[in-house]
């Protein structure tokens, strides 16, 4: 049922298959697995079809090396009309050990979508506990700050082909 889903984790071994050039695991394999994740969440919290609008933030703060135990972590942070704003976190440890090191982080915005392939409300997330609020709060400064981003960047589109 739509709006019961607000966070989704994935669990497992990073493969010899992600690894880039310098033997660790690829970006564009944790790139893929924090999409996978935004829409998993995303699709459970809208019960609808999701589509990526946008990923900022993105920074690769430790390496994954193959073997380790990865976990993607998604939730919601904040809702507009039709858009969910997402906070994924990607940690990753060694099998025996016990504490996971964070990885990576970065913030998603994804719109729900109906038959028709056209934007759709979704169910508001209201912020209860002090944490909630806080992460609810992030998201809104990042989208202000995407403001001036965005200018700069429809600045620059008009000048290239
Ligand atoms: C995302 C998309 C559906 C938005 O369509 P649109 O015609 O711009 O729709 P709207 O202007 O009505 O915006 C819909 C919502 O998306 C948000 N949005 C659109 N572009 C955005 C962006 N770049 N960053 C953040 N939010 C964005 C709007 O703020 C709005 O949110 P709200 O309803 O909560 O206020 C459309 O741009 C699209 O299909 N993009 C391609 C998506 C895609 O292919 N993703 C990769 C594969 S899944």
């Amino acid at each position: 049922m739509a709006g019961t889903q607000r966070e989704i984790t994935f669990r497992f071994l990073a493969e010899p298959g992600d690894v880039n050039f310098g033997g660790q695991v690829h970006g564009g394999a944790v790139m893929k697995w924090i999409d996978q994740a935004g829409y998993a969440c995303t699709v459970g919290w809208a019960g609808t079809y999701c589509v990526t609008a946008y990923v900022g933030g993105i920074q690769f703060e430790r390496p994954i090396k193959i073997g380790q135990l990865v976990e993607v972590h998604a939730q919601i942070v904040y809702t507009g009309n039709t858009s969910m704003h997402v906070a994924v976190n990607v940690s990753a440890r060694d099998p025996t050990a016990s504490q996971p090191e964070r990885t990576t982080h970065c913030l998603m915005v994804f719109v729900a979508l109906d038959a028709e392939r056209h934007p759709t409300p979704v169910p508001k997330f209201e912020p209860v506990t002090p944490e909630e609020q806080e992460l609810s709060n992030y998201a809104q400064e990042m989208m202000k700050m995407r403001e001036g981003i965005e200018a700069a960047r429809r600045k620059f589109l008009q000048k290239i082909p």
